[in-house]
This record gives structure tokens, C-alpha cells and sequence, in this order.
């Protein structure tokens, strides 16, 4: 199982720039730049979330209304903007479940920019009573409440609101019965605070306090400062926030780079840098009960299997590592004042689906490639190789530059170089991507699962029979299915590894169904081939949910089940 440990910042959606001129009384004109800059990223966010939208990922009819084009985002993109709004939407929905019996309740969001949650929930028709307050900058709060005003389709969703007669008063840009739009700086909290009281905010009814991407993006003191700020004045209410964590991997700095070349710096990671420091600021700021997620536990063991089935099937996706990778770094974060909200907390299954592994790394001296010059070059991805002999080399699937191969190929050795033959193999066995191929003793090769699509894994298990021939006659080759599997059958699965032992072969890992990682061993022994070294399992690379770091060398030894860790120098770069 094979993990690149290169990340770009096209893991990330690039920024879309709206001329905006900044009104923002800040003292300096860099100042001023950094928070245009940070109002760019909504732009950015409702392009994202239109895409995502747009592909049916979720539901959304109002949105699009907040851009002027519908483009279309690669699938990793949609995918990170699915979960994202999954994970609010999931609590919003607590939320309303937990306080469904008290008569006002309210929705207050802190950097709204151009969500379209009050209009989608208004549609919906699951709002009810619940009065929504959407905070941003002034500047962004304008642009809004304009985009609403010129919309026949947003402003039937505000029946009692009359823009001609209610113009912008103290800063409330928008003020109706069921919505309220500020413009304010959520770090000027006095002047926040009047506001709210002035559009009509209940300080002491149930408030589901929500920051999708926002505190971060002010240095530590502040986004403190508004923490501890709606803990002292929401005596029952739920905070939800959505922000990154673990900037100091190789895909946290790339992820700290594209933001910080957006001059859009996302502070908060240095000091909270993951789910447990994040919980303790919660309690530390005075949230009396805090739940922390990384959107890998809240994907897998939040989201039901029909659902994540569907979300699969919407666009041919096959980045496993790196949407891993990005909902590791991710978070969706619950706290709670007062006891209706704490029912809202997220929660966890009992039996998490994801098997819980702490990594101990230890100081080994580094592995060392070295390139085989003079052989013939067969370019394709998901490829799997296995010596057959010494010299003769078995190489079959993969996808090259005209698709996938239909053919296997056996490279031979000989004085002057290596020679590429084709083998055609009878029916689909080979035509097939990430399968493995183990050399076993006695001679032949086990061919085992990959996939014909990301979507469908497979769990054959084809003997490759090999006759070395003679000088005149040629290799002779037969795929037969003739393995029988006796006991517990590997699932379908493909990126695995598989390696000889014992007269058989040792399976790990890989993806099975859905793309979900598998951390199970199967031997495979026949009855009439990672690597095994003195009964212990040598593993490289993979995917994995872990949120520490990236998969390096696993030494699982086959008799006690115990498992040393050996990290790869994943920053090493290429001369
Ligand atoms: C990444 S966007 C997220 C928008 C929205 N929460 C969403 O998820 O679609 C960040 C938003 O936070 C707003 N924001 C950042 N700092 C702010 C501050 N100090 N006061 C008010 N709004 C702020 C920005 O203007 C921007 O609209």
C-alpha cells in the first residue's frame, strides 16, 4: 500500500477576489488589507459550497444566488465542502432537537458571510420559532443584504421585511422577524454586544452560537476573547465551531501556506493546534461541557452507511490519502452551557468504526532507494509487481497513458539489459488497478483484489502458474482461479499488501468498500505470499485516519500482535 507524502495547495479551493472597498476604521492600512484579504475568503467558501451543491452533494436552492457564476470545484474540494456543511448541518439539526420545546430560540452566526442557512432552513420549513442573527463585517454584511434585495427568490424568504422603509440603522443591515443581518467586527465586543440587543437578541434563550471558519482567522486574544465573551452571556446555548488543526505535518504547513499567501493567517492552530487543546479552551473560557471531533470520526462514525454510499457515487473520486489526510485536519467542535444545550453535544457510537492506534515511533537508521538503471520503462499507475524467478519479474493491471492494461507483462534479465514481453491472460483477471501480486513458494504468483473502479474492490484471488521454459521455448504463463479459500474470507478490497509467508501469504490493510481503510491481517495459506522477516510483518506506507502525522514503516510481529512504528522522513525533497 503505497501513500504519496506530497500535499499541494490544491487540496485547498483557490480564492475568488471581489473588488471590495473596505469602510473598516482600523488603524492601519495593513491592517486594513488583512481584513479585506479575510473577507475574500468567503468569497472563496460560497464558491466551494455552490459547487458542491451544484454536483448534489447536498441540498441547497439559495445559494447559488450569492454568486454571480456556478463553477465547478475538483471532487476533493466538494467533498471537503460536503462534510464541512454535513458536520454544522448535523449540529444545527442537535440543536433544534434538544430545544424543541422551548418557545424562543435562536441561531447567532459570527462570520456568516454569505451562508444561506437561514433561507435553506426557512425552506425547509424547519425553522419554526428560531430567530436567526448572521454577524460579519460591516462591508460583507452590505454586499449581502444588497445581493438579498435585488432577489425576488431571497426576499420572499422575508415577508415582513420592507427595505425601503427599513434602512440600515446602527449598523443592523437587515432586521425582520426571523432574520437579522450586522455588520460589525465580532472583535469589538461592546459594540457587538449593543447590536445584538438593538436587532432583538434574547440573551437568556436557548442560542446555538455558530463560527464556521471565522475565529481563526483573528489572532488568539480575540477569537479568546469571543469564546469566553458568549460563555459569560449565553447562559444557554451551544457553541459549534468548524476550523483546521495540526499545522505541523507536511500537510498542515501547506495547508498554513495557502492560507498565510492569502495574507488570511489562521492563528488559532499554533496555540490549539489539536482536538484536546481546543476541548480545554472551551472549558478553560468557561463552556461547562466540550466535544471535539476531527471530521474523520464525525465522516465514519457520524454519518450512516447508506449516506456516505450515496456521497461516493455522486463523482469518480480516487484521492483517498489526501481527503483522509484533510479530514484529519479538520475539526467540528460542540460545548455547551446550561443543561438543554448538552444534550445537543455530538456524540459518539459506543464502538467507534475507526480502530484506535497509537503510533510509537522509534529512531531507526534510514531506508535507502536506489534506482535499477538500464530497464525498459512501462509507465501506469496501480500497478503490481512480483518476482517470479530470479530475473524474471511479473508485472500486471495498472492504468497508463491509453487506460488500463488488458495485458500482463514479464520483464526478463538478460546479459545486456532487461526485455518487456505481453502475456494476453484469459478474461478480466489482470485488467485491474492496486491489486497485489505475491511471489510463492513452489513457484507462481497470488494475484490478489484491486478494483475496476474506485467504487468497486474486488476480492479475487488468482494463482498465476509459471513454467520457466527452456532456452528455446518461451515463459509460459496461466492465471487460473483456482484458490480455494477456506475460513474466513478476505473482504474485496484494493491498495493492500500482501507479502509471502509461511508457504502462503500475509494480507494487510487497504480499502475496501465506500473507500474505508481496512486494518485487519488475513493469512492466507495454501493447502495442497509487506514482507514477513522473522515472523514479523514489515508494512510501508498506506492510508490511514490517524490524525498524527503520515503512515511510515509498521513492524507487526505475527505472534504477539504487537506493533513498532518507524517514521519516514516525509519532508525529504527531490534533488
Ligand atoms: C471563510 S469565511 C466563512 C463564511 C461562513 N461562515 C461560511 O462558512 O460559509 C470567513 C468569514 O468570517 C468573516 N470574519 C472574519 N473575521 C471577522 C471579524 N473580525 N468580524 C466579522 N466577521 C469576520 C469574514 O468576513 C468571512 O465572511
Amino acid at each position: 500500500m503505497c501513500s504519496r507524502f506530497r500535499f499541494s495547495a490544491s487540496l485547498f479551493a483557490s480564492t475568488v477576489c471581489f473588488h471590495v472597498c473596505s469602510v473598516m476604521p482600523v488603524n492601519s492600512k495593513r491592517e486594513q488589507g488583512k481584513d479585506v484579504a479575510v473577507q475574500g475568503t468567503n468569497d472563496s467558501s460560497v464558491v466551494s459550497k455552490v459547487s458542491a451543491a451544484a454536483q448534489g452533494y447536498f441540498h441547497d436552492d439559495f445559494l447559488k444566488h450569492f454568486v454571480c457564476k456556478v463553477s465547478r470545484r475538483a471532487p476533493l474540494i466538494n467533498r471537503g465542502y460536503y462534510v464541512r456543511w454535513k458536520a454544522v448541518d448535523h449540529c444545527v439539526k442537535q440543536f433544534f432537537h434538544a430545544t424543541i420545546s422551548c418557545s424562543r430560540r435562536q441561531i447567532l452566526s459570527l462570520g456568516a458571510g454569505f451562508d444561506s442557512l437561514y433561507f435553506r432552513l426557512h425552506a425547509e420549513g424547519a425553522l419554526g420559532d428560531v430567530t436567526v442573527f448572521e454577524v460579519d463585517f460591516p462591508e460583507v454584511a452590505r454586499r449581502k443584504a444588497a445581493l438579498i434585495n435585488s432577489n425576488t427568490c431571497l426576499k420572499d424568504a422575508l415577508p415582513d421585511w420592507d427595505a425601503l422603509s427599513n434602512q440600515q440603522t446602527n449598523a443592523v443591515f437587515i432586521r425582520s422577524g426571523h432574520y437579522n443581518l450586522i455588520g460589525v467586527d465580532v472583535r469589538k465586543e461592546q459594540e457587538v454586544e449593543a447590536t445584538l440587543s438593538r436587532a432583538g437578541l434574547q440573551w437568556d434563550a436557548p442560542t446555538l452560537v455558530l463560527s464556521e471558519v471565522v475565529l481563526t482567522y483573528m489572532e488568539t486574544q480575540w477569537s479568546d476573547a469571543v469564546i469566553g465573551w458568549a460563555a459569560k452571556l449565553l447562559p444557554q446555548s451551544m457553541f459549534v465551531m468548524y476550523e483546521q488543526i495540526r499545522p505541523d505535518d507536511p500537510f498542515g504547513r501547506v495547508m498554513q501556506n495557502h492560507f498565510l499567501k492569502l495574507n488570511s493567517t489562521i492563528h488559532a492552530l499554533k496555540q490549539y493546534p489539536d482536538t484536546v487543546a481546543q476541548t480545554h479552551r472551551f472549558i478553560q473560557k468557561g463552556w461547562e461541557k466540550c466535544v471535539c471531533l476531527d471530521l474523520n470520526q464525525f465522516y465514519f462514525d457520524l454519518l450512516p452507511e447508506d449516506e456516505r454510499q450515496r456521497v461516493s457515487g455522486l463523482e469518480p473520486f480516487d484521492e483517498f490519502e489526501e481527503w483522509h489526510q484533510k479530514c484529519s485536519h479538520y475539526f467540528i467542535l460542540t460545548a455547551s452551557k446550561g443543561s438543554v444545550t448538552n444534550q445537543a453535544l455530538l456524540t459518539l457510537p459506543k464502538a467507534s468504526s475507526i480502530p484506535h492506534m497509537t503510533p510509537q515511533w522509534t529512531e531507526r537508521p534510514p531506508l535507502v532507494i536506489q534506482p535499477m538503471y538500464g530497464s525498459p520503462s512501462i509507465e501506469a499507475v496501480g500497478m503490481a509487481s512480483a518476482v517470479l524467478a530470479p530475473g524474471i519479474i511479473l508485472l500486471t493491471g495498472g492504468c497508463g497513458r491509453n487506460g488500463r492494461d488488458t495485458a500482463a507483462r514479464v520483464l526478463i534479465k538478460e546479459k545486456d539489459g532487461w526485455k518487456c514481453a505481453c502475456v494476453e491472460a484469459h478474461g478480466d483477471k489482470v485488467v485491474s488497478l492496486y491489486q497485489t501480486l505475491t511471489s510463492i513458494p513452489g513457484g507462481g504468483a497470488v494475484l490478489l483484489g484491486g478494483r475496476t473502479s474506485p467504487l468497486n474492490p474486488t476480492g479475487s484471488v488468482v494463482w498465476v502458474t509459471f513454467d520457466p521454459g527452456n532456452e528455446q521455448s518461451a515463459v509460459q504463463l496461466s492465471f487460473e482461479n483456482t484458490m480455494t479459500v477456506v475460513g474466513a474470507v478476505p473482504e474485496a478490497r484494493h491498495s493492500h499488501s500482501a507479502c509471502p509467508y509461511g508457504g502462503g501469504l500475509v494480507i494487510f490493510g487497504g480499502l475496501g468498500k465506500g473507500g474505508r481503510p481496512l486494518c485487519d491481517v488475513f493469512y492466507l495459506r495454501p493447502t495442497s505470499s509487506a514482507h514477513v522477516i522473522n515472523e514479523k510483518l514489515v508494512v510501508v506506507g498506506g492510508v490511514w485516519l490517524q490524525a498524527d502525522g503520515v503512515p511510515g514503516v509498521a513492524v507487526i510481529n505475527l505472534n504477539t500482535g504487537s506493533c513498532l512504528e518507524i517514521q519516514l522522513d516525509t519532508d525529504w525533497k527531490s534533488q
